[in-house]
C-alpha cells in the first residue's frame, strides 16, 4: 500500500455517493403526503446525473432505499416500490441514449421479482455505456452487504477454492456488491442529518463528507458543483503526513 497522499482531491471527486434524504419533510412542509416528496426526489436524480460529466464525476452512487426502510408504513413502502418500478420503466431509454451505465447494489432477494427483472434489464441494456456509472443502492445496507459477502467468502473456503490464510482487505472487497466500483471520494448527505445510516461503511473509510441542510427535492447541480469545489480544497492525507 502506498503511503503517498492521493493528490486527486485537487481535481474534484471522481466518485460521489449521495444519501438522498429529506423527501418526507419536503412534502410535509407543503402539507402533502410523504410519497409526494419521493416523487419530487426521484425527479432530481436526472439533473444531478446530467451534471456529472462536466464536473468530472465518473461514478455517482445514490441511496434510494435502505435495508432499514422496510420499517416504514406499508403504504410508504409499497408506494416507494411502485415508484422504483415506474421510474426504471420510464427512464431506461433515456439513460441508455445519454450514455449512462446503471448498476444496482443491495440485496435483491426481498424485492418483487418484477422489479428485479426491470433492474436486470436496465443493467443489461446499459452495460456498454461508459459516460457516467450510476449505481443505485436499493434494499442496501452496508452491514447486510458485509454479511452477504462473508457468507460467499466462507462458501468458497468450504469448497476449498479459497485459503483462509490468503484473506485480506482486497479479498473481502471482491465479494462486496460494490466490487466493480472505486471507493467514494466524496459522500454527501442532504436534509441536515449528520449520520451515515448504514451506507457504504467499508468503502467510505477515507471518503470526504459533506452534510448539507438542503432537502433532497431542492438539491441542484449548482449545489453539487459547490460541494465538488469544496472537495478540491481539502487535503486528503490517508493517514500519511504531507511532505
Ligand atoms: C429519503 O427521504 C428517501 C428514503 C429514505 C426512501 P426520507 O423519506 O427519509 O425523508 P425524511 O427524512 O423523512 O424527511
Ligand atoms: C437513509 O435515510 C436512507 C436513504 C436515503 C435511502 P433514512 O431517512 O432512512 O435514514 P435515518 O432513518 O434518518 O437514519
Ligand atoms: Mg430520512
Amino acid at each position: 500500500m502506498s503511503a503517498d497522499p492521493d493528490p486527486s482531491a485537487q481535481h474534484g471527486p471522481r466518485h460521489v455517493a449521495i444519501i438522498m434524504d429529506g423527501n418526507g419533510r419536503w412534502a410535509q412542509a407543503r402539507g402533502r403526503p410523504r410519497l409526494f416528496g419521493h416523487h419530487a426526489g426521484a425527479k432530481r436524480v436526472r439533473d444531478v446525473v446530467q451534471a456529472c460529466p462536466e464536473l468530472g464525476i465518473k461514478y455517482l452512487t445514490i441511496f434510494a432505499f435502505s435495508t432499514e426502510n422496510w420499517k416504514r408504513t406499508q403504504v410508504e413502502v409499497a408506494g416507494l416500490m411502485s415508484l422504483f418500478r415506474r421510474y426504471i420503466a420510464k427512464e431506461t431509454k433515456d439513460l441508455f441514449s445519454e450514455g449512462i451505465r446503471v448498476h444496482f447494489i443491495g440485496d435483491r432477494d426481498r424485492l418483487d421479482p418484477k422489479l428485479v427483472e426491470l433492474m436486470r434489464g436496465l443493467e443489461e441494456m446499459t452495460r456498454d455505456n461508459d459516460l457516467v456509472h450510476l449505481t443505485i443502492a436499493l434494499n442496501y445496507g452496508s452491514r447486510d452487504e458485509v454479511a452477504r459477502a462473508t457468507k460467499l467468502l466462507a462458501r468458497d473456503v468450504a469448497r476449498g477454492e479459497l485459503d483462509p490464510e490468503d484473506v485480506d482487505e482486497e479479498t473481502l472487497t471482491r465479494y462486496l456488491d460494490t466490487r466493480v466500483l472505486p471507493d467514494p471520494d466524496l459522500v454527501i448527505r442532504t436534509s441536515g442529518e449528520a449520520r451515515i445510516s448504514n451506507f457504504l461503511l467499508w468503502q467510505s473509510a477515507y471518503a470526504e463528507y459533506e452534510f448539507v441542510d438542503t432537502l433532497w427535492p431542492d438539491f441542484t447541480p449548482d449545489e453539487l458543483a459547490r460541494l465538488c469545489r469544496n472537495y478540491g480544497s481539502r487535503d486528503r492525507r490517508f493517514g500519511a503526513v504531507r511532505a
